[in-house]
């Protein structure tokens, strides 16, 4: 059983990657309630949360039936980082995660993410003093290297290790990379099964199904497996997962009928956690993908994305569960 600081887990944790402007408590809520085992929110900038930016200070809203749930930060400034661990600590998360893999050109470019791949000195000395500060286990999530030249993950690996990091994230891609390309499991399975790593290592990238999550397991051996993308407008993807680590079949994408009970009650989570209109214009992008491929819907799916009020957009999802809700995922997916 895979043992995450003093958290224990049954065998197989299923986690949602913290993804900027998606994993909000919103979102996070439709995972969680799709059998998601741990949670992370967005990265949040240490020098945001210590000048008291408000959208920093939103992101350590936590709640407790998301629980185990953690905090990622990020930044190039030892003070900073520290003093942002301290400050996320006051919400007790379950969890305080470091990114060092965020390949974003003004980030990373400033050394903060994927940069500190480039800068071993400074992760460690960033890593050792969140670390004495964080009352709560410290994790970190990191990419293979700067680029193919210059993978140094067993170098990181053994790094973080020693600074006392209590689980580490591989992301099986370099920072040049970005997205692009597949992610190299290879590289994750040589961490870990190095003899002299001995804390928990998360396997992410491309893991889209459940035949993928299974083979992230049986061939690689990873302890957890983190997905991202996969959860993007299919929050359901940790329960067909799941479903597969236990029984070895897919489970069916949910029928246009069960789509519209998602929409509906992500949309309530969205507006009671976001203020303003801000709860509605963020649905937009998720009501795109939870309806993708229906045939015939173009008319519905502006009218979708222009509706203004709760009450507009819960006639829409009336009628589309009237007039497509019969529809199973088969009767359109190939369209
Ligand atoms: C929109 C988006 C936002 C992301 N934001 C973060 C982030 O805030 N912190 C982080 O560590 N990784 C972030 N990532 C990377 C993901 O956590 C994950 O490592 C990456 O998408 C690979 O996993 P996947 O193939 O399952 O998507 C983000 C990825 C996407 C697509």
């Amino acid at each position: 059983m895979p043992i995450i600081g003093n958290l224990n887990f049954y065998d197989k944790p299923v986690i949602l990657a913290p993804m900027e402007d998606v994993t909000d408590p919103s979102f996070r809520f439709m995972c969680k309630k799709f059998g998601a085992d741990i949670m992370f929110t967005e990265f949040i900038s240490s020098d945001g949360l210590i000048r008291d930016a408000k959208k920093c200070l939103k992101k350590l809203e936590l709640f407790d039936y998301e629980r185990p749930v953690g905090i990622q930060i990020y930044g190039h400034m030892p003070d900073a980082m520290e003093k942002a661990a301290i400050l996320a600590n006051e919400v007790n998360p379950d969890l305080l995660d470091i990114n060092y893999g965020c390949p974003v050109k003004k980030i990373a470019n400033r050394g903060a993410g994927s940069g500190m791949l480039r800068n071993l000195p400074l992760m460690k000395e960033i890593t050792e003093r969140v670390v004495k500060v964080s009352k709560v286990p410290v994790t970190a999530k990191t990419r293979l290297g700067w680029d193919s030249e210059s993978i140094n993950i067993l170098e990181v690996a053994r790094l973080l290790q020693d600074c006392g990091i209590v689980a580490l994230t591989i992301h099986g891609r370099t920072r040049a990379q970005m997205y692009k390309g597949f992610a190299n499991w290879e590289h994750i399975t040589k961490v870990k099964n190095h003899p002299e790593i001995k804390i928990p290592i998360i396997g992410n990238g491309d893991i889209n199904d459940g035949k993928s999550a299974a083979l992230a397991f049986e061939k690689y051996g990873v302890d957890g497996i983190m997905i991202g993308r996969a959860a993007i407008g299919r929050p359901w993807i940790f329960r067909t997962v799941k479903h597969y680590l236990k029984n070895g079949t897919e489970l069916p994408e949910p029928d246009v009928f069960e789509r519209v009970q998602i929409a509906r009650e992500h949309l309530q989570k969205s507006i009671e956690f976001k203020e303003g209109m801000r709860g509605i214009y963020e649905m937009r992008r998720h009501f795109v993908l939870y309806f993708k491929g229906i045939p015939n819907f173009r008319e519905t799916k502006i009218k979708l994305l222009t509706a203004n009020s709760y009450e507009e957009i819960n006639a829409l999802l009336d009628f589309i569960e009237e007039n497509f809700g019969h529809l199973k995922f088969n009767d359109f997916k190939s369209e």
